[in-house]
């Protein structure tokens, strides 16, 4: 049993009941052992589910309390119906055996007594259980035997009561009856029917006068109240601002994308233009005309996805020319380079990018001697094991930026500023090393009292920039996006912001 105690002092005022909770309540006032609602429906001529409705209400403000019974109905299936009015199948059976003389073969019971092949059968698994009569072996035939004419059973006694009532308390129907019954799988029925009792609320004190007062109150403005100027003579119904509503959850972006939109807002007014290249890049651009290594080892196969399909793809000759010749030798560049053979078969191998810094260069060998203000927030991938800090996908914000005359302190001095419109305060940097950068910096973020580090930054080296063409200094930078999202968002694993939990999800605010 649920119930509803409502013995605390009423937390509504009359004045803010409804039309359906004044009148129920002035039933209540009447009835000091409370009714069923089905009754209070009945008596105020309203259905049944509003009366619950002002009944759950008038409790919610204190002024009544309920209780809910769920009752068990007993009832016939069809079948059922059908036992109690033709007769239950073993009955029928003993009837035309003995109409038959007492004495039937059962195969010919079978086909000629008009059951149906399963109520046959019943009657059968009956026959002997009821001492209905014996089931005699004449050769290798079987006979059916008829006794003495049964009495009612208690099972058919029941069905004649189930049949009659609309429904029958299980509790005071004969138990032997019901048992057989039941051991007829489908005849009985049973349905809960679910019964709120509604009683005043204990020591609530209703004053008659206020209740019939409110009676005259207007329960909605319409403009009918407003033009005849009823508005000025009668009281109008107090809302209640504090009664519960169903929460409203409307739609919004992804909190993860929010952060994006609002990285790619602040880089748009810092005067930056965006650029987008896709997942899918060949070994050259994503590695070699960054100056990696090609026995690099974060090129190996645990780090990166190198993809069979296109295993292999076409990369810009001129180009290839000019950086193979850096790694071999450093060119004209002032370096040494890396040494060995430059491999442009491995340069073609089709990866998934591991950085958008693939992006920035691509944009750079298209523009060699443009200035430039560019950025992107993007998908990378490493083939890493995911766990509280780790996804194989996350993403990138990356930019660079140059002009004639760019330096180190610009660079900082972007940066700083970006961190500082998403709402930090400190940023540091850090030396750091990238093998396309020098200087190389990690950069840092002072928050919650520590610092962290959100990603890399520098100025691309020349063995970077002058086999593309490119001759003013370029100031670069990529940096996380899901740890700046995480602590924004104070969650601890990263994984969380790519499980679809709906309720967090509807409990962040649209920023
Ligand atoms: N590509 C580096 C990374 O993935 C970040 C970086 C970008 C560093 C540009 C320097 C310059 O961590």
């Amino acid at each position: 049993m649920d119930t509803d105690k409502g013995t605390a002092a009423p937390k509504g005022r009359i004045e803010e009941l409804s039309e359906n909770e004044r009148r129920l309540l002035r039933v209540l006032l009447e009835e000091p052992d409370g009714l069923e609602v089905d009754e209070a429906a009945e008596r105020l001529k309203l259905k049944p589910e509003h009366v619950r409705g002002a009944a759950s209400w008038l409790a919610s403000k204190g002024f009544a309390a309920t209780e809910d019974e769920t009752t068990v109905r007993l009832g016939l299936s069809e079948e059922g119906r059908r036992y109690a009015s033709e007769g239950v199948p073993e009955r029928r059976l003993f009837g035309y055996v003995r109409d038959a003389g007492g004495r039937s073969e059962l195969d010919k019971a079978r086909s000629e007594s008009g059951l149906t092949d399963h109520e046959f059968g019943v009657a059968l698994s009956w026959w002997s259980r009821k001492g209905l009569g014996r089931i005699e072996k004449e050769g290798d035939r079987r006979v059916l035997v008829a006794g003495e004419d049964p009495p009612e059973q208690p099972d058919e006694a029941l069905l004649a009561v189930l049949d009659g009532a609309d429904g029958a308390d299980p509790g005071s129907v004969d138990d032997e009856g019901l048992e057989l019954l039941r051991q007829r799988k489908g005849l009985v029925t049973e349905h809960e029917s679910k019964r709120t009792r509604v009683r005043l609320a204990d020591d609530v004190d209703v004053d008659r006068a206020v209740l019939d007062e409110a009676a005259d109150a207007i329960e909605q403005i319409t403009p009918d109240v407003i033009r005849s100027g009823a508005w000025r003579d009668r009281p109008i119904r107090p809302f209640d601002v504090s009664a519960p509503v169903p929460r409203a959850v409307s739609g919004k972006p992804h909190p993860l994308q929010q952060i994006i939109d609002e990285v790619y807002e602040i880089f748009l007014e810092m005067g930056f233009e965006e650029i987008s290249y896709d997942y899918v890049q060949s070994t050259f651009w994503n590695m070699d005309a960054l100056f990696i290594p090609q026995d690099h080892p974060a090129r190996e196969l645990q780090d990166t996805f190198y993809l069979d399909r296109p295993k292999r793809l076409p990369i810009p000759d001129d180009v290839v020319d000019q950086v193979a010749e850096v790694h071999e030798t450093g060119g004209d560049t002032g370096s040494r380079g890396w040494g060995g053979r430059f491999d442009r078969d491995e340069a073609r191998r089709g990866l998934l990018r591991t950085h958008t810094t693939v992006g920035t260069i691509r944009h750079l060998a298209a523009n060699p001697d443009k200035p430039c203000r560019v950025f992107s927030v993007g998908r990378v991938f490493r083939s890493e094991t995911m766990d509280r800090t780790h996804l194989p996908e996350f993403h990138q914000i990356e930019g660079i930026a140059t002009e004639p005359g760019a330096n180190f302190r610009q660079l900082v001095g972007i940066l700083t500023e970006f961190y500082r419109r998403l709402g930090f305060e400190k940023v540091r940097v850090r030396p750091g090393y990238f093998p396309y950068t020098e200087p190389s910096m990690e950069v840092d973020v002072f928050y919650n009292g520590k610092w962290m580090e959100l990603g890399g930054s520098g100025i691309f080296r020349p063995e970077v920039t002058k086999p593309l063409g490119v001759t003013t200094p370029v100031l670069a930078w990529g940096l996380g996006l899901e740890r700046l999202a995480m602590h924004r968002l104070g969650l601890d694993d990263i994984r969380d912001l790519y499980i679809s939990d709906l309720e967090w999800l509807r409990a962040q605010p649209l920023r």
